[in-house]
């Protein structure tokens, strides 16, 4: 199988597993787990925040980083594909009791002219006011999209300047950086609170870090426990995250390099994409993509069907140069008339 469905499809690779097996564990719900700990160090030294917290997904990441900087009632604004608005199941409303402000941009990406507009922060007792905005970097809807720097601090120095918290879903935050060459402390400071993920082409099994001052991370700790996210020996998760961080993240710049290839090579059969897709996520647009899926599906070929005419296909670290070019055979076959 060709797995092009999502970059969550990596595995574990063999110095990962290992350096699972051997990691030294403890009750993490006791604090007492070194591996944790020790990547819990690594994130917030990466990001340059003061603290940093390990939860099992990016879901809870994003939601505890939600809870711990807003009150129920409050507002937050984010963009119409963001992940938390589409694909975390409500949580916003149903669990923080938040009301969200959307904007509308196909590449999940916003300006301040954008923000502005939906900002609410007057003192009128009828409305509910806007305290924290969320960006997504790389934006899984908007084709991989990253943020440049000045745009983050263009938005960064808005939330300052209207007394609101902002928050960074980094669940790709790294394929950001392999494209723009911005460290990823440098994108973190433009934010209160930022998120990656271990498990999005990084081949970690679970895992996600929640960065940012110590009050806020005191706050999202007791958050994590009030869902269910408190884990126990779960340095063995968290060795896997200090293994992709050391040895998995130069690998990224090669799947956006096979993604670019693929691309190139299906665009001069006449094939059309969506979006620009700078990173690993690619939307190639096609009639009735469903049936292209099954008849790719057929051929060893797994990608997703997006809407009716739209496909994702994701690259990651399990795709080798010979997949690729099994990949681009097979969608030729489906794809261009003979
Ligand atoms: C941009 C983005 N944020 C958050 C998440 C949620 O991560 P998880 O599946 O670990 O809950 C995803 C998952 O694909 C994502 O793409």
């Amino acid at each position: 199988m060709i797995e092009l469905r999502s970059d969550t499809f990596t595995q574990p690779s063999a110095g990962m597993r290992q350096a699972m097996a051997e990691a030294e564990v403890g009750d993490d719900v006791y604090g007492e787990d070194p591996t944790v700990r020790a990547l819990e160090a690594k994130a917030a030294q990466l990001m340059g925040k003061e603290s940093a917290l390990f939860l099992p997904t990016g879901t809870m990441a994003n939601l505890v980083a939600f809870l711990a900087q807003t009150r129920p009632g409050d507002s937050i604004i984010l963009s119409e594909t963001a992940h938390p608005f589409l694909y975390e199941n409500a949580n916003l409303a149903m669990v923080a009791g938040l009301l969200t402000r959307t904007i509308a941009d196909s590449l999940g990406k916003f300006n301040t002219d954008q923000l502005r507009e939906r900002i609410v922060r007057k003192n009128d007792p009828h409305l509910s006011q806007t305290t924290l905005v969320s960006i997504e970097n790389t934006t899984n809807c908007g084709g991989g999209a990253c943020w440049e720097y000045h745009e983050c601090e263009a938005i960064a120095a808005l939330c300052r300047d209207q007394g609101m918290k902002l928050h960074c879903d980094g669940a790709r935050l790294f394929h950001a950086c392999a494209v723009t060459n911005i460290q990823p402390h440098i994108y973190a400071r433009c934010c209160d609170t930022l998120s990656f993920c271990l498990s999005k082409g990084l081949g970690a099994p679970a895992g996600s870090l929640l960065t940012g001052d110590s009050e806020t991370i005191k706050k999202a700790l007791r958050f994590r426990k009030m869902l269910g996210g408190g884990m126990r020996q779960s340095g063995i998760l968290a060795a896997a995250g200090l293994y992709a961080l050391e040895h998995h993240l130069p690998h990224l710049a090669e799947d956006h390099r096979r993604a670019r290839e693929f691309r190139r090579a299906l665009e001069e059969a006449g094939v059309k994409f969506a979006l620009p897709s700078p990173t690993n996520i690619l939307y190639l647009q096609c009639d009735d993509a469903p049936t292209k899926v099954r008849m790719l599906a057929e051929k060893g070929i797994r990608v997703l069907a997006r809407d009716s005419d739209l496909m994702r296909i994701v690259f990651h670290r399990d795709i080798t140069d010979e997949m690729l070019a099994e990949a681009i055979e097979g969608f030729k076959q489906v794809l261009i008339p003979t």
